[in-house]
């Protein structure tokens, strides 16, 4: 009889314990971050839209806009083939890239640095991850986007640029940054997760457990909504991004991103600001505003970092009565008579000493060697030394680990090479580079306009 009853019991028993298990097991639990619950969707348009509609109706009231096929309009979108990227890379150190090393963000690991041809070569078969600026020698085949087409942005509103390119496959801690963002991508397809941060005050506390850096320690791939209560009862926006598309991440947004297939992207990063001044922008998008015509103030500034710091060592170590080029070339060759007859060499010293003597008497001062420099003036100290650096490189392969290598010069360190590379010159310390400089005019003293609008044809061309 009791036997009778239980089993008459055990299919209710069976369900009830089914009930109880799946009212314990939230939505999306141990899945990846998105299916945790609904997708609100974001907006779409085809295109650009013009600089005021963008800052009114998206940035002013923080929400996300995906632009259908506008890196479209871009050169890159049809240029960049790994062949032509190849075909324009600068020798070593001049032509090396930053690179993460796992294709999952793991923001304890660290980063190195690739020559990029031998990116090229190597990434479709491995795990490697390109995060670096734009080289400078692809900056004009990437045009502005037209919504950030405005006197405000190419004169120094916009603080960098970064290319994110891999073989696919790559996914990023969730996170927000203190910066407005647009994403183009011109290869592949990507995936954002997005969390509105003001609607979820609370649970974006908690997500973001990693305030140093403002991501969160979860898992992407597997969400612990049992250990994580605050990822339950959550609603999203997802962006699918295909390849052409552009992307506005708004500020302080929580995000996720996914990429598959080849991909590649180049995203610009603005800081947040109150006033646009909307008077000033292109009435429609100029094809002649490439990324080479846009001061953007972050890698304007490291490239002016880097240049304070090379007069600051040259500073230290010419005597100070005798700073000629005879006496540079002296220092750099370090007496070695060989380097002295070399004509590449000497012609490479020679263009470092016209470049930083800005009056031309033949003599660096203090002034030349300590006062603040234009962006007309820093800009070819810092090729010039690019330049130098590629020829010295190169003296050092060759040379190998022999005892050769003890007399050659070493580099001129800049914060875009592998530091490795770069042992202190002969007897230098290095100096700390200045301080960031953060006053509002730091702008290009060059007489920089954005271009007028396409002239109308007149009747006589047409
Ligand atoms: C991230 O890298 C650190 C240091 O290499 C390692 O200890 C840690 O386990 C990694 N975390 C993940 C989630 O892979
Ligand atoms: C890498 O793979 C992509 C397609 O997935 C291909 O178009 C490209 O040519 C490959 N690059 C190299 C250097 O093999
Ligand atoms: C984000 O959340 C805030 C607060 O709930 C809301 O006012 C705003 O409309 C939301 N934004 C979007 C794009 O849904």
């Amino acid at each position: 009889m009791r036997q009778a009853l239980l089993l008459l019991l055990l299919p209710q028993l069976l369900l009830q314990l089914q009930l109880l298990k799946a009212e314990e097991t939230p939505q999306g639990h141990l899945e990846e971050f998105g299916k945790q619950g609904p997708n609100l969707g974001i907006d779409q348009v085809d295109g650009f839209i013009p600089p005021q509609e963008f800052i009114n109706e998206y940035v002013r009231k923080n929400k996300p806009l995906l632009f259908k096929g506008a890196a479209k309009l871009s050169p890159a979108f049809n240029k960049w083939t790994d062949e032509y990227l190849s075909s324009m890379v600068p020798p070593r150190p001049a032509g090396d890239i930053f690179i993460e090393h796992s294709k999952k963000e793991n923001r304890s690991q660290g980063y190195n640095f690739v020559h990029f041809k031998k990116f090229l070569e190597i990434y479709n078969t491995s795990n490697i991850y390109m995060v670096s600026d734009v080289p400078e020698y692809l900056l004009s085949d990437l045009l502005l986007p037209f919504p950030l087409q405005c006197r405000l942005f190419i004169r120094g509103g916009l603080d960098t640029h970064v290319v994110w390119f891999s073989s696919g496959g790559t996914s990023s801690v969730i996170h927000h940054d203190a910066y407005e963002n647009i994403n183009c991508l011109y290869r592949g397809r990507k995936k954002l997760v997005f969390l509105n941060t003001t609607k979820y005050p609370e649970q974006a506390e908690k997500i973001i457990d990693r305030e140093e850096g403002s991501f969160s320690s979860v898992d992407v791939d597997k969400v612990d909504v049992t250990k994580r209560p605050e990822f339950s009862g959550l609603e999203f926006h997802i962006a699918e991004m295909e390849t052409g598309d552009c992307l506005y991440i708004p500020l302080f947004w929580i995000h996720q991103v996914r990429s598959f297939e080849n991909n590649l992207a180049v995203n610009i990063w603005w800081p947040p600001r109150t006033e646009y001044k909307l008077g000033e922008c292109m009435p429609q998008y100029s094809t002649k505003l490439n990324f080479n015509r846009v001061y953007f103030k972050t890698i304007e500034n490291n490239i002016r970092g880097d240049v304070d710091n090379i007069r600051l060592v040259l500073k230290a170590i010419l005597p100070k009565d005798d700073r000629t080029e005879a006496s540079l070339m002296k220092i750099l060759s370090g007496g070695n008579e060989a380097l002295v007859a070399n004509p590449e060499f000497a012609s490479a010293v020679s263009s470092i000493f016209k470049a930083l003597d800005l009056n031309m008497d033949g003599e660096l001062s203090d002034e030349e060697l300590g006062r603040k420099l234009t962006r007309k003036d820093f800009r070819p100290i810092y090729k010039a030394v690019a330049a130098y650096n590629i020829i010295v490189y190169r003296m050092h392969e060759t040379a190998g680990n022999g005892p050769e290598a003890d007399r050659l010069p070493k580099l001129f360190r800049t914060s875009n090479s592998d530091e490795s590379v770069f042992a202190p010159h002969r007897t230098w310390t290095q100096p700390e580079p200045p301080g960031p400089e953060e006053e509002e005019d730091e702008m290009p003293t060059d007489d920089w306009q954005p271009p007028q609008a396409e002239p109308e044809k007149s009747k006589d061309e047409l």
